[in-house]
């Protein structure tokens, strides 16, 4: 009885995000080395937004770098096991939010997205919304999407990376 209640929660908690964004599939460790080298070398300075943190890898990585890495996700399940997987990583922290309803934290200076193609349009005027709140540039990685009609500065493996300047908006 006890896995049948168990099999409900995770089908309605990982099936629900599904209506808000990505479902879970996780970014390649090797590939978000790669990107945190070479297309965008973080280092202690950077805080940088996983916009969907999923099981946290990508927080975690982050991290080798000395950079402080926030995690946004919905899927409550997602939240307790990167918690847990990061426990003794003290530049991770992971809310339990829908990044949609979610201003980027003030200090934020790179955001990182693997989302599906229908939510690309949606996120690149959250990004710019964000970058005018800021008053700031912020640089966007994407992966396995690309930006329709803006140009990348840098591209590699299935990543490329943005910069978001802010508009004057009179
Ligand atoms: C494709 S996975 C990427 C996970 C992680 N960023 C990585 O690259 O390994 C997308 C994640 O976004 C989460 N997600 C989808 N919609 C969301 C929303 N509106 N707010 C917060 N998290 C969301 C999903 O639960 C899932 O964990």
């Amino acid at each position: 009885m006890v896995w049948i209640w168990i099999g409900w929660v995770l089908v309605l908690t990982f099936g629900i995000v599904v209506f808000r964004g990505a479902p879970y599939v996780p970014s390649r460790r090797r590939y978000i080395k790669q990107a945190f080298t070479d297309l965008y070398p973080l280092n202690s300075k950077d805080v940088l937004v996983d916009v969907g943190s999923g099981d946290g890898i990508v927080l975690r990585i982050a991290s080798e770098y000395g950079t402080k890495a926030i995690g946004l996700e919905l899927n409550p399940v997602l939240v307790l096991i990167s918690r847990l997987l990061s426990r003794r990583d003290k530049n991770v922290q992971v809310k339990l939010v829908d990044f949609w309803l979610t201003p980027l934290p003030d200090n934020t200076t790179v955001v990182y997205a693997f989302m599906v193609t229908r939510d690309i349009k949606k996120i690149t005027k959250k990004m710019q919304a964000e970058a005018n709140r800021l008053g700031r540039s912020l640089a966007f990685i994407t992966y396995g999407n690309r930006l329709p009609g803006r140009e990348y500065n840098n591209a590699l493996v299935g990543y490329a990376l943005y910069t978001f300047v802010p508009l004057q908006i009179s």
